[in-house]
Parts: C-alpha cells; sequence; structure tokens
C-alpha cells in the first residue's frame, strides 16, 4: 500500500544541510495500523508528510499502491491527495464553518450532487458519533469531539490511507482510549490503512499491528507489535516499552531495596513471555531441572491486541552455571530473559 524507498529530507539551516529525516525505507501493508513512535524531533511528522507529499523527499521515492508520488504532475497528484486523508495534533477545524460545513468542506471540488455531499458529510458524523453536533461551531465542542469531527473531515473523500500525526497527544488518557477505538473502527469498517505517529508506546500497543521506531532522521528498529514489545533490540526501544508498562519505575523501586553484596549466586531478570503462560509451570521446571530458585518480585499482564504479554521481575538464585543453563532453557521455551544490572 506504501512503500517509502530511501527518503531523505534536507533542511537548510544557516547555510548548514540538516537530515530531518535520512534515507528511511518503509513498507505498510494494506488495512494495516502502523505506528512510528519516536522522540520529539526525531522526524516523524517530516516521514509522514512525504507520504502525502505535503513535504517533497530530497531524493527517494514515495510508493502508493505501486505509484511514485514523486513522478506525478500537480494534477495527477492532487487527485491522489484525496486518497489521503491526515489528521493533527490540534485538529485544525476551521473556526467560523459549522461542524457540517467542516466536513463538508474538502468536497467543495467533488462532482457529485450536494444532496450527495450533505448525505455523505451526515453519514461520517454518525460514524464517529457526533451528528447531534453538526450545526454547532468547534469552539462549542471538547479535544476529544474536535478530533471526531476533525476525523469525519479526513475520511470524507472516502480515502484510502488516513495518516494521524500525534492524534492524541492533546487529549486525556480516557479521551485518547476512546479516539483510538474510533480510528480502530475507521480501520475495520471503512478498510483504511492508518499510519499513527507518537511518542508514546501505549499509544501503539493499543491498536496498531506493527511500529517503527525513529530516532534522529532514521527508523532504527521495526517489527511487528508482539516481536517488538517481546523482544525489543534497541536501548532506545527498550526505554519506549519500559516507560509504557511502567517497568521503569518498577525496577527502580525494586533496586532501591537491593543491596549488591547480596547478590551471590543470585541474578535479577525481567522475564517476559507472549500468549498463554506457562510461566508457572517454567519456574518450578528451573528449580526441578536446574535447582535454580525463583522469587518473583513483581509481575503484570497486559494486552496487546488480543494476545497476552507477561512481564515478571524476579530473582533467580542458584550456581552461576545452573542459573545460565536455566536461561538457555527458558529462551528455548519461547521466554524472553533479561538480566538487570543492580549497580554496587
Ligand atoms: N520546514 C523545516 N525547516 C527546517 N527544519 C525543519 C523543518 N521541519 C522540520 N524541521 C526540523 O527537522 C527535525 C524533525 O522535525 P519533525 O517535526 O519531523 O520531528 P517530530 O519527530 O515530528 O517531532 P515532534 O514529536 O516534536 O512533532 C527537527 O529538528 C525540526 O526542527
Ligand atoms: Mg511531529
Amino acid at each position: 500500500m506504501i512503500d517509502i524507498k530511501n527518503v531523505t529530507v534536507e533542511f537548510e539551516n544557516k547555510n548548514k544541510v540538516f537530515k530531518a529525516v535520512d534515507d528511511v525505507s518503509l513498507k505498510i501493508n494494506k488495512k494495516e495500523i502502523y505506528g512510528i513512535v519516536g522522540f520529539s524531533g526525531a522526524g516523524k511528522s517530516t516521514l509522514v508528510r512525504t507520504i502525502n507529499l505535503l513535504q517533497r523527499p530530497t531524493s527517494g521515492e514515495v510508493f502508493i499502491k505501486y505509484r511514485d508520488l514523486v513522478k506525478l504532475s500537480k494534477k495527477e497528484l492532487r487527485k491522489e491527495r484525496k486518497n489521503i486523508g491526515m489528521i493533527f495534533q490540534h485538529f485544525n477545524l476551521m473556526p467560523s464553518r459549522t461542524i457540517l460545513e467542516n466536513v463538508l468542506y474538502p468536497l467543495k471540488d467533488s462532482d457529485i450532487s450536494k444532496e450527495e455531499k450533505n448525505k455523505r458529510a451526515l453519514e461520517l458524523l454518525k460514524l464517529v458519533e457526533i451528528e447531534e453536533k453538526k450545526d454547532h461551531y468547534p469552539s462549542e465542542l471538547s479535544g476529544g469531539q474536535k478530533q471526531r469531527v476533525a476525523i469525519a473531515r479526513a475520511l470524507s473523500n472516502n480515502p484510502e490511507i488516513l495518516l494521524c500525526d500525534e492524534a492524541t497527544s492533546a487529549l486525556d488518557p480516557k479521551t485518547t482510549l476512546s479516539i483510538l477505538k474510533l480510528l480502530k473502527k475507521v480501520n475495520e469498517e471503512l478498510g483504511v490503512t492508518i499510519v499513527l505517529i507518537t511518542h508514546e508506546m501505549n499509544v501503539v500497543k493499543e491498536i496498531c499491528t506493527g511500529v517503527s521506531i525513529m530516532d534522529k532522521g532514521k527508523i532504527i528498529e521495526s517489527g511487528s507489535i508482539i516481536e517488538i514489545f517481546a523482544n525489543p533490540q534497541k536501548e532506545l526501544t527498550k526505554s519506549f516499552i519500559n516507560v509504557a508498562n511502567n517497568m521503569d519505575t518498577t525496577i527502580e523501586k525494586i533496586k532501591a531495596h537491593l543491596d549488591p553484596k547480596d547478590f551471590e549466586n543470585k541474578k535479577l531478570v525481567k522475564l517476559s513471555y507472549v500468549g498463554e503462560s506457562a510461566t508457572k509451570g517454567l519456574i518450578v521446571d528451573i528449580y526441578d531441572r536446574f535447582d535454580v530458585k525463583t522469587n518473583i518480585l513483581s509481575g503484570n499482564i497486559e494486552f496487546l491486541g488480543d494476545t497476552p504479554f507477561g512481564n515478571l521481575i524476579v530473582i533467580n538464585e542458584g550456581k552461576e552455571e545452573n542459573i545460565d543453563a536455566a536461561y538457555e532453557y527458558l529462551k528455548a521455551q519461547g521466554t524472553f530473559v533479561e538480566e538487570i544490572y543492580i549497580g554496587g
């Protein structure tokens, strides 16, 4: 559906060339909800704006359904852009127009009759569950309601792709969740492919199927949501995930109560597992097989889509070579083992 090939975007700043996006390649399949995560300044918005060519790449190609947007004429590009809706952090509604007029606005050059346009706009307002506000003005709506209108507006031309740039960053957690649910509904009912930029792994966890992590203009890691959560490779990815599942705070609290001197023949580790857990069995197993004891300090289970994902912080006690053998055994059973350095 979306195929970004070796895209670089350079900006000139005081005669210095700066790469906001640095040789990024990324494929996003039809009907996927794809997350792009990174800190402020990582280049997320710049990258996503190349998908509808709001930002022209300095080099590289942007294929949408096998057509390179970079090579299209202005007229062709205008047409192609109708296939790509976009929503933003601050909603960008037109304040002097009513909700209905806002949703009608992108249809102004469309060939369909006035009645058809009205019908379409009302259907969309119904889909986003805000039809009762159709004659109100944006200033009369809450943030979450405004984002609903922005989503309806972005869908007015029946796009196959919806780009969401920090669409929930201005909203409280509960409203965020309701907007994410709405995006999921749009994806499922209309088959729209969604690209979602955020700096929160929690947002990604809620609805995305795949995710890329961006840092300094580059994509440093990509994968399915389960691959990335269960087995992140890069430190930055790990830290995004640890923030999302509160692991950072938990580990700090645990460490504060531990004395490194007590850690002879012991290891502090994080065990993560995906899917139905056989962890209880495995903990008994490593005791039986390797004489390694497990003391559970903290545990949580959350859901990635419908898949359970568990994290345990444990202390293992036993002979070093036995502990190592036990970890090899756990890994072979599909548990991810990450040793936590206790300092000292
Ligand atoms: N038009 C521009 N001219 C010059 N520099 C720009 C321009 N647009 C973006 N940049 C720079 O490119 C870098 C990446 O910006 P971008 O907005 O893509 O980051 P981001 O990941 O979306 O950040 P945020 O999370 O804050 O939105 C930043 O350093 C920014 O200052
Ligand atoms: Mg941005």
